[in-house]
């Protein structure tokens, strides 16, 4: 199959490009689109062979279930049992934009999309092409990330043409995705709104909309002794192929025990990459140094962390020692994408 790559500028859509997207879907083939999260590999929600798809060209197990992308709120109440009170608060705050639910599934979506579940993930981007395409597609568009299943998500075209060239009819290329780690998961089937997944939508601005919000155990650490709520978050998504080891503590001692081992790795013939911030790259003595940004501007290592990781497999870098990103809010985002990762190596220095 050969993989159409088209560009799509938000401010001058070209309706026809949306509505050629829209008929790929309704005949029950695959597009990758932009969202402001990350891109996503659509198919059509609603019909089981397109979700089939969808993890044959991922390569992903089918047990893990896809998010279903809406437009609008009209479009809700057909594929949930009931429209919680909690869900219309979270919407009236956070839709469209970088938050998913899980609610109880309708009929009318097939066990298929939600990997055998009675509960579906229900999202509405704010991007305007994924909009526009998603009311083309008929209003329900299945979509994980769309990388190889255990590849970084993409956070623009090119790396998904990487991933997923001759496994889909057409890329819609939107430029880079403006936030670039994946949505906020919350699990609104409980009694208390569990966070399955950390994101944009922060755990405070949860609290604020809703009250009490609980986080799932694994998110930041392994040894829970739990499995996580979210069936994707089991798998050690987002890695790298070199060794990946997250290093925290006084920025100066963790260039000394950072820049020790990429020494030590240089001996051992290794090449070696470091996730650092603008504040501290110069001090590191690394085949493939990288900022992610200002380590004051988290919005913009969220945006970065993807890409270098990518950069780091290109460069075919075998060791890799990243500064850590505590803290609050969007922080804990990335120390989870991190952390998983880096399989949860974590060294305290
Ligand atoms: O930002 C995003 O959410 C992106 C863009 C494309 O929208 N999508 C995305 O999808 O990250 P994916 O498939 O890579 O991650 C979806 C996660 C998985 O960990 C999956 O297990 C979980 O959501 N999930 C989906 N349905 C669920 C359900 N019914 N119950 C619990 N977890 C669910
Ligand atoms: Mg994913």
């Amino acid at each position: 199959m050969d993989t159409k790559v088209i560009r799509v500028d938000e401010q001058h859509m070209d309706e026809a490009v949306i509505r050629e997207a829209g008929e790929i879907i309704k005949a029950g083939g695959l597009v990758a689109f932009p969202t402001e999260t990350v891109y996503g590999l659509g198919g059509d929600a609603l019909n089981p062979t397109s979700s089939k798809k969808i993890y044959e060209a991922k390569g992903r197990p089918s047990d893990n279930p896809l998010i279903v992308h809406i437009a609008d709120m009209e479009a809700l109440p057909a594929i949930v049992k009931e429209v919680p009170e909690a869900a219309k608060k979270l919407a009236a705050a956070f839709w469209p934009g970088p938050l998913t639910m899980i609610l109880e599934k309708s009929a009318a979506v097939p066990g298929e999309t939600t990997g055998g579940l009675d509960t579906v993930a229900v999202r509405m981007p704010s991007d305007r092409v994924a909009r526009a395409f998603i009311k083309a597609s008929g209003g329900y568009v299945a979509a994980p990330s769309a990388n190889r299943s255990g590849r970084p998500s993409p956070t623009r075209a090119a790396y998904v043409e990487q991933d997923l060239a001759g496994r889909i009819e057409l890329i819609l290329d939107g430029g880079d995705a403006s936030l670039g780690l994946e949505s906020t998961i919350v699990d609104l089937t409980v009694e208390t709104p569990v966070i399955l997944r950390p994101g944009f939508v922060t755990e405070e601005m949860l609290r604020e909309a809703l009250g009490a919000v609980e986080e799932d155990a694994t998110l930041y650490r392994d040894d829970s002794g739990q499995a996580p709520k979210a069936p994707g978050m089991k798998y050690r998504h987002y890695a790298p192929n070199g060794e990946l080891t997250v290093v925290r503590g006084a920025e100066r001692a963790v260039a000394a025990y950072i820049n020790e081992r990429l020494d030590e790795g240089r001996l051992e013939n290794k090449k070696t990459g470091v996730i650092a911030t603008d504040e501290t790259l110069e001090g590191y003595r690394a085949d493939v140094p990288r900022s992610v940004g200002k380590r004051t501007d988290v919005s913009a290592v969220a945006k970065g962390l993807y890409r270098i990781l990518r950069e780091f497999d290109d460069e075919g870098v075998e060791l890799i020692y990243s500064e850590s990103f505590d803290g609050a809010g969007v922080s804990q985002a990335v120390m989870n994408r991190l952390l998983k990762a880096a399989g949860h190596k974590i060294t305290d220095v």
